[in-house]
């Protein structure tokens, strides 16, 4: 009989981005899940019903690839191998190869399955998913068939007299339409295990572990305005009662229009106790030390990680400031943050993922939180919620829908939403790059690069390379093939625009000076009010996940202008997504309108572009 008694799954990170979202997917079918290093001992997996593996960002073959123990696929419970998993499962067991293959696929492909296996049971034989790799089981191991083709790549293995499953798309994202039917399919069917992880049981743990942790101190909350710093803040009042609790709005400056008042109002009519300090005159001209050194100051830095940290550091030191200024006992004070599980797994934070790359430095998760975090003063009652969590406890715990529906903002706000750059980005290889693009494009359309960089996300690293613009005739289903196209066939392109206006004749090699002052962000703020006051009249910002607005150097032509872009995302993990498709999720002659008012009522703007990019290649935000 198998040893396996508890009704949990253990996830094995193999430092994948996708690994939280796994474990988020798990949880939404309602069974409890944990995620452990990669390298855990045989001894403490044996307790487990089923092991997931998932994707990681090494070769299973290379020097880097994470050490596991080898008795791992000889324990007696199913295990599912996604992407590097199923990889890694083919590769140790005899005869199996994995290869790296001329043809990386990163983004939506559309699969063959064999619905004979029980891990495919009730699927059609042609399935949507997402790919995003390098390597490619090549010979299936001893014992394993193929259950899965992308074209005449391997998706797909099974072996289930040894109750082994690998998949090589990501069933756990939303960019794999049945990926959820796939996971139930092997915790149910395979697994045989029961749903009983409910929400409820999630809440009160959670109301325990925060009177656990606190006990008779004093919370205090750095609330943004945002769902989760909101939610957060709900969930710790209900579990200690009001008159413990404190939260500190610190305005940045970087807000969008009226909307530090705003929030402020929502948040104060849920009875919070809510002190606003206005810090805007600080942020601009602050700086922090970075590895030892003196950074310049916020007006004066382009990268977008060392503004993030200013950013962070400077927003520590304002609230540290403003409870010594409440006459809080700081010993008796334990800071309550409104992490969610993608925010930690995307810093590399050393308590979720050991092995993922950074992809960026979250805001809320700092050198300095880092370092109260080991002091033990840090709490993060919802690092194991992710989005569409917090929203759905947000309702229980009865917040308002202006809050719980609010779109994510990002901590640093607008001033991660310009692009800054004294000179334009322009690489040795840019005329051969600009080249293939040229080429890419067609008698209705021209692709041209743009001479500044932009945050992606491919394979599982980050990336921080171009953007590439495409012009003319407004087809958008052409367009949407064509922004697929682009970053396969030209991988230091991570992100494509439609360039509304007329068609660009390439290179473009001029950008306008541009750095986080008043002007600019005025310029940016003008913009972001004019696309979230026209989406608002169309009720679209709930079907639309995400709208950033970004104001970026580009001149086109006119000496001192700038361009502003639009960046939709359709998400419900925030790991994975697709932006909105002109005609189809949001109407043509919205974003003409969008576009029209920009030009005519933002003084300095030559040109707005709609983001074409899924996510991946590119993030959400531009950088
Ligand atoms: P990306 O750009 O990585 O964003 O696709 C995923 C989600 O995270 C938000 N985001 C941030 N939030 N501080 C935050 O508090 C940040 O520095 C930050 N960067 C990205 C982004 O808005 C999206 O919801």
């Amino acid at each position: 009989m198998s040893k396996a008694h508890v009704q949990q799954v253990a996830i094995l990170d193999a430092g994948a981005q996708y690994g939280k979202v796994i474990d988020r997917r798990v949880r939404e079918l309602a069974v409890e899940s944990i995620l452990l290093p990669m390298d855990t001992p045989k001894s403490e997996l044996e307790i487990y019903r089923a092991i997931i593996i998932s994707g990681g960002p090494e070769s299973v073959y290379g020097d880097k690839a994470p050490k596991y123990d080898s008795g791992l696929f000889e324990l007696d419970v199913p295990i599912l191998g996604i992407c590097y998993g199923m990889q890694l499962m083919n590769y140790v067991s005899t005869g199996g190869t994995v290869l790296k293959k001329d043809t990386r696929e990163d983004g939506p492909c559309v699969i063959k399955i064999n619905v004979s296996s029980k891990l495919f049971d009730g699927l059609e034989p042609e399935q949507h998913v997402l790919m995003t790799h390098g390597d490619t089981v090549d010979v299936v191991a001893e014992g394993f068939r193929v259950i899965g083709m992308s074209g005449n790549l391997i998706a797909a293995i099974e072996n289930p007299e040894r109750k082994l499953f690998g998949v090589q798309f990501h069933p756990e994202v939303d960019l794999t339409e049945h990926g959820k039917e796939v996971l139930a399919n092997f915790l149910f069917k395979i697994a045989r295990l029961d749903a009983l992880y409910t929400m409820d049981d999630r809440q009160d743990k959670a109301i325990k572990y925060i009177q656990d942790k606190i006990g008779q101190s004093h919370a205090l909350v750095l609330v943004s305005g945002g769902v989760d710093s909101a939610v957060s803040a709900a969930l710790v009042t209900k579990a200690l009662g009001k008159d413990k609790v404190h939260a500190i709005f610190v305005d940045t400056g970087f807000m969008r229009q009226d909307e530090s008042q705003k929030v402020k109002v929502a948040l104060e009519n849920t009875g919070l106790k809510l002190t606003v300090i206005d810090a805007s005159g600080t942020f601009l001209h602050a700086q922090t030390e970075i590895n030892g050194q003196m950074s310049a100051e916020l007006t004066q830095t382009t990268d977008p990680e060392v503004k993030r940290k200013i950013i962070g550091d400077t927003f520590m030191r304002v609230a540290e400031k403003a409870v010594h200024d409440l006459h809080l006992q700081e010993d008796n004070i334990i800071l309550v943050q409104g992490s969610l599980r993608p925010d930690l797994i995307e810093s590399a934070s050393t308590s979720i993922s050991k092995a993922a790359q950074v992809i960026k430095t979250h805001h809320n998760d700092t050198a300095l939180v880092r370092k109260l975090r080991e002091a033990g003063k840090v709490i993060e009652p919802l690092a194991d919620y992710h989005k569409d969590e917090v929203r759905e406890l947000g309702e229980r715990l009865g917040l308002p829908d202006e809050i719980v529906w609010r779109q994510p903002f990002p901590g640093p706000g607008l001033a991660i939403r310009m692009l800054c750059a004294d000179q334009p980005y322009i690489t040795e290889d840019f005329t051969a790059i600009n080249q293939q693009l040229v080429h890419l494009g067609g008698t209705d359309q021209s692709i041209t690069l743009l001479p500044v960089r932009t945050v992606g996300v491919q394979g599982d690293g980050r990336s921080y390379s171009y953007l590439a613009g495409i012009s003319g005739k407004a087809d958008w289903q052409e367009l949407e093939r064509l922004a697929r196209l682009v970053p396969k066939k030209v991988h230091k392109v991570n992100r494509v625009v439609y360039m509304f206006g007329e068609r660009v004749v390439g290179p473009i090699t001029e950008i306008t000076s541009t750095h986080i002052t008043s002007e600019t962000l005025i310029q940016l703020r003008q913009a972001d009010a004019i696309v979230n006051e026209i989406l608002q009249q169309h009720d679209l910002q709930r079907s639309i996940s995400q709208v950033p607005v970004i104001l970026f150097p580009v001149s086109f032509g006119i000496q001192g202008n700038r361009s502003i872009g639009i960046r939709t995302i359709i998400t419900r993990d925030f790991m994975t997504g697709v932006p909105a498709v002109p005609g189809r999720d949001i109407p043509v002659a919205v974003l003409e309108t969008i576009v029209h008012r920009i030009l005519k009522e933002v003084s300095g703007i030559s040109r707005v572009v709609y983001d074409l990019t899924s996510k991946p290649p590119g993030t959400t935000e531009w950088e």
